[in-house]
């Protein structure tokens, strides 16, 4: 029967065998050509669904024996894992892949490898097919598991290799996985977006939303608690929309709290929520499941009704209120909110730009990430007429993060006294004898303690707060 399916695809499991067998074929080619274990430079440009993506990378990288390095100019592979979200980031990895045309020409034995979401835009791909003729290979977001094959065919054709399939998306279980730490992980627990936010590239280039297995996402926590990690963040671009596509349905709060309940000392972190989906049943799991982070990253984008309408975001400033106050209620002082906002949407006026400041002065975020528009080809809103100049979008986007930074100094002085659950994660930066530790809400508390602490969460009463960190005791139990 239909319902006993899942309603996306999933990656056949003799195509991941295949691509085990072309790890052995390139390892076996790389050793040949460069002799033992040549290096490979993984750079990662855009957000933490990249960098899970590049970790993915890597642990096939290390399976078809590369070992690895930050130096690209040590390197005989290079990859770009690009992010499309701003032109700005755009034009970054141009330069950079720029720069490398010279250093290609005297070094033909190095490889150089283009991916992510910039590169599933076939405006993009047709550029560097064009202008970069140095680059050898291209390969957009849906076929990452598929790299041993890709690099197989880059390493033995004299021809450059373009796969960038136009697709749904599919679910690929099975890819090693090599961590770029060993306390925090990126557990991406969906992939895709529907959402169509009217100024947003990625539904375009990450395809639609498709969920792992709960069942899946369990063991991958489960052996991640057990290898030692404390810090597990699940990723996904609306992760309160996760399981919609599975049979038998699974909530997002549902998962949430089959993890909490898994044995070991650990945090669980989340992101992105999107308020549309986001249901008080999430918010009570929160407030209930004592592993979860008392962190809820909610973007917001704008103040205004009209222009979150005009971003088809499907909610209302008031629904918004409504949740992080519910949040308040049930959390009180221990819940902390960032979020994530435009300045200077395509027709947005001042006094409606004005909204944005009033609720950011409303609802008191530990930090906000702030973003001018940045029109992305393809996307309705690049197509919206935008008589506001760029200079005057810079002055609100000032506006705005001078009003947060003040928040942020009021919202330092009301921390001083009060105790929070810290995971110490290093070396602080106040003295020789101190250690660097972070709340739910990732401030940063340093206290007096020796190393052997790092690693471990502590409790922590802040005893005085300073410009950017906190400086506090450890409580004796
Ligand atoms: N899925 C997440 C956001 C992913 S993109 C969510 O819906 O919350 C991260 C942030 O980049 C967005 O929240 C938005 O604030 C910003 N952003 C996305 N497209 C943008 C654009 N065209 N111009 C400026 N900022 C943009
Ligand atoms: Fe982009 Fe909106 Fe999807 Fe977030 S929810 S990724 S902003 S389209
Ligand atoms: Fe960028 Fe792609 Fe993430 S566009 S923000 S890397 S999903």
């Amino acid at each position: 029967m239909e319902d006993n399916k899942r309603k996306t695809a999933v990656v056949d499991e003799n195509e991941i065998a295949k691509q085990r067998k072309f790890c052995e074929k390139v390892a076996s080619v790389v050793s040949k050509r460069y002799g033992e274990k040549p290096l490979a430079c993984v750079i990662t440009y855009g957000c933490q669904q990249n960098v899970a993506d590049s970790e993915r990378i890597k642990g096939m990288l290390k399976e078809m024996g590369y070992g690895f390095t930050e130096n690209r100019f040590e390197a005989k592979l290079i990859v770009f894992n690009t992010c499309a979200v701003r032109e700005h980031a755009e034009d970054r990895v141009f330069g950079n892949i720029g720069t490398l045309k010279s250093y290609k020409q005297e070094n033909r034995d190095v490889l150089i490898a283009c991916c992510g979401c910039m590169m599933q835009q076939q405006h993009i791909a047709d550029r560097i097919k064009q202008s970069f003729p140095f680059v050898d290979l291209v390969f957009g977001t849906h076929v990452v598991h598929r790299l041993p094959e890709l690099l197989f065919n880059s390493l033995t054709r004299k021809k450059r290799v373009f796969e960038i399939p136009d697709m749904d998306g599919a679910i690929a279980e099975g890819v090693p996985v090599l961590r770029d730490n060993d306390r925090k992980a990126w557990l991406p627990i969906m992939y895709g977006c529907n959402n169509f936010c009217s100024y947003c590239i990625v539904p375009y280039v990450r395809g639609r939303e498709r969920s792992r297995e709960a069942a899946d996402i369990i063991r991958e926590a489960r052996e991640l608690i057990a290898d030692g990690y404390k810090e597990i963040t699940l990723l996904g671009q609306n992760v309160n929309s996760y399981g919609k596509d599975l049979a038998p349905k699974v909530t997002f709060a549902e998962l949430l709290q089959r993890i909490n309940e898994l044995d070991g000392d650990f945090r669980i972190r989340f992101m992105t929520s999107h308020p549309k989906d986001c249901t008080k049943e999430l918010i009570e799991t929160m407030a209930r499941c004592d592993k979860i982070a008392k962190h809820l990253h909610l973007p917001f984008q704008s103040g205004n009704d009209r222009v979150l309408k005009a971003m088809n975001r499907h909610y209302n400033r008031a629904k918004y209120l409504e949740l992080i106050n519910y949040a308040k209620e049930l959390m009180g002082d221990d819940i902390a909110f960032t979020s994530d906002i435009i300045v200077g949407f395509p027709g947005e006026t001042y006094e409606e730009f004005k909204d944005t400041l009033s609720l950011v002065d409303e609802v008191k975020f530990t930090s906000l990430f702030t973003f001018i528009f940045s029109p992305r080809k393809g996307t309705p809103a690049a197509e919206m007429p935008d008589p506001v100049s760029h200079e005057e979008k810079t002055k609100w986007f000032k506006e705005l993060t001078d009003l947060q930074e003040k928040i942020s100094a009021e919202n330092m002085k009301k921390y001083d006294g009060r105790s929070f659950k810290c995971f110490v994660y290093g070396k602080g930066k106040l003295g020789d004898n101190y250690v660097a530790s972070r709340t739910d809400g990732n401030l940063i508390i340093e206290f007096e303690g020796d190393e052997s602490l790092i690693g471990t969460f502590q409790k922590i009463k802040v005893i005085e707060p300073l410009t950017y960190v906190l400086r506090g005791e450890r409580e004796r139990n």
